[in-house]
């Protein structure tokens, strides 16, 4: 009874029921297999309706000739089918009066064939959202005569690319495209040929890389562009000239803009790198400058053609309301300069750029000072040479390596790094002399300003740890000159670089795993305090400093009140002494100052000095010591000296020098084996005092050392 009711009902009704009901509009004929809406279902009907609706259709295909020839219908709406599959060729076709067409949340519709939306004159709104297409859907057929047509491509994932031609014959008139959050992967060329863009937005499509540079061949416009949240690299170079206003938000790997006379007509630009904005603001005022400059020569008259004549604007009117955000104002001059390019010389209004730069990137070239850019250069030249040297003596050293030694060698490859670290920067910065600002970011968000920012630290760091540990074995060793089996032995010294080794490169390799980072300023060095662990990471690097200085300055006190003391046989150095330490804490001091007034402002967010005015500290002080460690520590001394002129020799030249010292030759650590092997008793007190002295030769008292 019941069954036999269901029967009776359900074709009355024309509903299939699965899981949600699907109710068959009442000017279309629905079947198992097909709907049918068409000029003669639909006058079966006395009552005209504006709007079909279909939701929940539980077919597979919508098939040829599903909507043709409707007169009064307005509005297609089909949505939540988790069936549809398929929209055959022409199943919209011939819709005079039909407006909008909208399909939407059917994730199984894979398959949109060719010509599925034919000949729809009246189309101003057609959205294909949410579905599981593959292919980009054939829009070419739908010759739309309405103006401002919107166009909504949304959330097909599966959607990869927008190939050749795709929107060619949709409409003749103005398009908003609207192609957000797709599976977008490349935008082809000549993707736009044929049609007049307004405003097309391209925002979340996640993983697209490239807008072939071509693209936008064919087409007028757009206006508007915005690729927020892309995975973007560049812009194409041509194609832009008339895009009024650029929105580039989140999209990290713009990371270069497109030449910027490519983008001759840009008012508004909302951008995620500062730096891009100083470029684009510097381009914007020289123009600016160029354009005061003709005027002034009379070329053109303002006057004349401003402001322009209302029914020019008025006619414009409805390109312009579509261009969103825009107050009415703007509107007019964006689309007035957009018809008419010669208006742009008197009535620009200045390029407005977000974000504005901040304290961190200024708009200026890495060396902000050009007697900077000369300094950086001496600097790093002086601090490679010289420690290259110093290498290079060492190692060529036929003496047997000593404990000072080995540091030396580790103090010289410390600074190295800094000397590497310097000559990048200077490269770079002259490089991109004049135009810094439209390469900062790829330079400082590259491989480039990490191996920098990394050479800075590690070399700063270690050579820092390296100072501290020659002035303690010093101290060390003096404290302990009498008493040779205390003394500081390779191995120990091996196993406290291998500490130190092991701190620096942990402290250079933190900026790069995400604690603090290299990329905040154009130098390279690790600026960011955004996070509480960054900030803790600087105060460790201020308090690592610090406390390597004190343990330096500690250690020369202890030397010198050693030194002076009268049991102790050097003492009649004591000046000279003096004065070498002296120059010693001093460049150690220089050195410490910017590196804590960072650290000091960085840690406490007190800005206690310019970006600008630190670059001055940055390069004139920071590498101070990595230029003068050579000759304070090696190069001035005797035993370097010594070896410097064997290995000359060796080479051809200097032979009489180095037999000079090769009478007196002995390796430090022969004699002082030689001596501590022969006399034991307290008489060779002086003697052994000396050789150790001999070891760090620039404290070397030289009327002892002649003594011996
Ligand atoms: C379009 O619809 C209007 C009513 O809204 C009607 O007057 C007109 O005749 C229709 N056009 C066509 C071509 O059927
Ligand atoms: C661009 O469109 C025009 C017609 O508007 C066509 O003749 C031309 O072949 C198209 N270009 C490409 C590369 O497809
Ligand atoms: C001004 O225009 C004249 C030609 O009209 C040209 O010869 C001259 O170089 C221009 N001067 C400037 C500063 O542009």
């Amino acid at each position: 009874m019941l069954r036999s009711f269901l029967l009776l009902v359900s074709p009355l009704l024309m509903s299939f029921c699965d899981g949600v009901c699907f109710m068959c509009p009442e000017i279309c004929r629905c079947s198992q297999k097909s709907i049918t809406c068409n000029s003669a279902t639909e006058s079966l009907k006395s009552r005209t309706h504006s709007r079909l609706v279909l939701n929940y259709i539980s077919l597979k295909i919508i098939s040829t000739h599903s909507f043709d020839g409707l007169k009064g219908v307005k509005r297609i709406e089909i949505a939540q089918s988790t069936s549809v599959e398929t929209i055959e060729k022409e199943a919209f076709n011939n819709l005079l009066n039909v407006s909008e067409i909208s399909i939407q949340n059917t994730r199984s519709l894979v398959h949109i064939h060719k010509w599925a939306f034919n000949h729809l004159p009246k189309l101003r709104y057609l959205s294909i959202s949410n579905t599981g297409i593959g292919v980009f859907p054939d829009l070419t057929s739908i010759f739309s005569l309405e103006s401002d047509f919107i166009l909504y491509i949304c959330d097909n994932l599966n959607l990869h690319s927008v190939p050749t031609n795709a929107f060619i014959g949709m409409t003749s008139e103005f398009t908003t495209m609207n192609l957000f959050n797709n599976g977008f992967q490349e935008i082809e060329s000549h993707a736009f040929n044929g049609t007049k863009i307004d405003k097309l937005v391209l925002k979340n499509n996640k993983d697209l890389r490239v807008i072939h540079e071509d693209a936008f061949k064919g087409a007028f416009g757009p206006t508007m562009l915005d690729v927020s949240s892309t995975a973007l690299e560049t812009l194409p170079s041509r194609g832009l000239e008339s895009v009024l206003m650029l929105v580039a938000r989140s999209a990290f790997a713009l990371k270069r803009l497109p030449p910027l006379n490519g983008l001759k007509s840009l008012r508004e630009a909302q951008l995620t790198y500062p730096s891009h904005c100083c470029a684009l603001l510097s381009w914007d005022s020289n123009r600016e400058e160029s354009v005061i400059t003709a005027l002034r020569n009379g070329s053109s008259n303002c006057a004349d053609n401003s402001p322009a004549n209302p029914s020019d604007v008025a006619s414009d009117d409805s390109l312009a309301s579509d261009i969103d955000g825009y107050t009415s104002a703007e509107d007019k001059f964006g689309s007035m300069d957009f018809y008419y390019p010669e208006l742009d010389l008197c009535h620009r209004p200045a390029l407005q750029c977000s974000p504005e730069a901040d304290a961190f990137n200024p708009c200026e070239d890495i060396a902000g000072f050009s007697f900077l850019r000369v300094a950086i250069w001496f600097i790093n030249v002086l601090a490679i040479v010289g420690n290259l040297t110093v290498l290079l003596v060492l190692f060529t050293s036929r003496c047997k390596l000593t404990v000072p030694k080995f540091l030396m060698c580790h103090l010289a490859f410390a600074d190295l790094c800094i000397g590497v670290y310097l000559l990048m920067i200077a490269t770079v910065d002259l490089m991109t002399r004049g135009h810094y600002s439209q390469h900062a970011i790829e330079w400082q968000t590259g491989a480039g300003c990490g191996i920098a920012g990394f050479l800075s630290v590690f070399g700063g760091e270690l050579s820092v740890y390296t100072l501290s540990t020659i002035t303690v074995e010093r101290w060390h060793t003096i404290t302990h000159a009498l008493r040779l089996e205390r003394r500081l032995g390779l191995r120990h010294a091996s196993s406290i670089m291998v500490v130190g080794w092991v701190v620096c490169l942990g402290m250079a390799l933190l900026p790069l795993m995400g604690v603090s980072s290299y990329n905040k300023v154009s130098m390279c060095l690790p600026m960011d305090i955004e996070t509480p662990l960054s900030q803790a990471y600087i105060i460790l690097l201020l308090l690592f400093n610090v406390g390597a200085f004190l343990v330096i300055c500690g250690c020369y006190v202890r030397i010198y009140t050693a030194v002076r003391n009268p049991e102790f046989p050097g003492r009649t150095a004591d000046a000279k002494i003096a004065k070498r330490m002296a120059v010693l804490i001093f460049t150690d001091f220089l050195c410490m100052a910017p590196i804590s007034f960072f650290a000091i402002s960085a840690a406490f967010k007190v800005p206690l000095i310019t970006v600008t005015n630190s670059k001055i500290l940055l390069v004139l002080f920071y590498p101070i010591n990595s230029c003068t460690n050579p000759f304070l520590y090696a190069i001035f001394t005797r035993a370097f000296r010594k070896d410097a002129y064997i290995l000359l020799s060796s080479m051809g030249c200097c032979e009489s020098k180095a037999n000079l010292y090769r009478m007196k030759t002995y390796c430090s650590e022969n004699v002082t084996r030689s001596k501590s092997s022969s006399g034991s008793n307290g008489n060779s007190k002086a003697p052994r005092a000396v050789v150790w002295m001999s070891s760090f030769p620039h404290v070397t008292p030289r009327s002892q050392m002649q003594r011996v």
